[in-house]
C-alpha cells in the first residue's frame, strides 16, 4: 500500500487531502503542530486510520523523530504533501521583519525541513512524488500579502529547483496554488468585505471547498501525473487567468 505524509493534515486542505488519499487506498501520516486540531480531526474522522503525529515542522529534530515513526509503522514513503502553513493579512507599511521571519520559517523553511528527510528515503527507493502548497498570492501582488506572498513565491522557486535536481532520482515535485478556499485559515483572515472582493475577481465567483484542492493534489501524487514535474498549478476558479470581468 502506498504511503503519504501530509503536513498540516489536521485542518483545511491538508485534512481534506488526508481523507481523499485514504479513500483511494493510501496509508496516511499527518504531521501537525496543533494538538487541538489533531484531536478534532481524530474525533471527526473516527473511522479513518490516520497516523497523526504532533510535529512542529520548523523543528528539525521533531521532524526527524516523526519521520522515523512513519518508517517504523509503514516502512516506506511514496508521497509528501507540504500543506502546513500560516498566513497574515497586513499592509506592506505595517508588516514587520518578524512577520517575514515567522512566515518564511513555517511556509518555506518548514517545507524544506520535511522535504529534506523524506527525499533521502525517496532517493534510496528511486521514486516519489511531492506536492507543495503555494498560493495565487505567490504569483501576483495581492494587497496585504507582502510577507505571505513572498513566502509562497519562495515555495514556488523551491518547487522548481527540487524538481530539476530530483528528477534523476525518479522524484517529481509540483506545487498547487489555491485561490480562496473555505478553511479555518480563511475563516480567521477573511472579512465580509474581503469575501466580496474575492467574489468579484474570481470568474467562478465563489470560494472552493478544500476537497477541490485535494483532488488536484491526489492527481499530482499519482502516476497519472507521471510526466508532470516542476509545475505550479493554480486551482483558483480562473483568478490567475482573469483580466477584465464583466459583471
Ligand atoms: N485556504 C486558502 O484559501 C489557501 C489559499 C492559498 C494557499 N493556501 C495554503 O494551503 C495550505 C493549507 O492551508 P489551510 O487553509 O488548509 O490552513 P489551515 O490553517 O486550515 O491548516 C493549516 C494547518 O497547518 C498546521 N501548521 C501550522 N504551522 C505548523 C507548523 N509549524 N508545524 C506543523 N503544522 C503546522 C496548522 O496547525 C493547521 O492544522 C497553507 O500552506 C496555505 O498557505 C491556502
Amino acid at each position: 500500500m502506498s504511503v503519504v505524509i501530509i503536513t498540516g493534515g489536521a485542518s483545511g486542505i491538508g485534512l481534506a487531502t488526508a481523507v481523499h488519499m485514504q479513500s483511494l487506498g493510501w496509508q496516511v501520516a499527518i504531521f501537525d503542530v496543533g494538538n487541538d486540531a489533531i484531536a478534532a480531526c481524530k474525533r471527526q474522522h473516527e473511522s479513518m486510520d490516520f497516523l497523526a503525529l504532533k510535529v512542529d515542522i520548523t523543528d528539525v529534530e521533531e521532524v526527524d523523530l516523526a519521520f522515523n515513526t512513519v518508517l517504523g509503522r509503514f516502512g516506506r514513503v511514496d508521497g509528501l504533501v507540504n500543506s502546513a502553513g500560516i498566513g497574515v493579512d497586513k499592509s506592506f507599511l505595517e508588516t514587520t521583519p518578524e512577520d517575514f521571519r515567522k512566515l518564511n520559517e513555517v511556509n518555506v523553511i518548514g517545507t524544506f525541513n520535511v522535504s529534506k528527510v523524506v527525499v533521502q528515503k525517496m532517493v534510496a527507493s528511486g521514486t516519489g512524488s511531492i506536492v507543495n502548497l503555494s498560493s495565487v498570492s505567490g504569483m501576483c501582488g495581492n494587497s496585504g500579502r507582502s510577507a505571505y506572498g513572498a513566502s509562497k513565491g519562495g515555495v514556488i522557486a523551491l518547487t522548481m529547483v527540487m524538481a530539476v535536481e530530483l528528477a534523476k532520482h525518479g522524484i517529481r515535485v509540483n506545487a498547487v496554488a489555491p485561490g480562496p478556499i473555505e478553511t479555518p485559515m480563511v475563516s480567521s483572515m477573511h472579512t465580509s468585505e474581503m469575501r466580496a472582493i474575492w467574489h468579484n475577481v474570481v470568474p467562478q465567483a465563489r470560494y472552493a471547498a478544500p476537497s477541490e484542492i485535494a483532488s488536484a493534489i491526489s492527481f499530482l501524487l499519482s502516476n497519472d501525473a507521471s510526466f508532470i514535474t516542476g509545475q505550479n498549478i493554480p486551482v483558483d476558479g480562473g483568478f490567475s487567468a482573469a483580466g477584465i470581468i464583466e459583471g
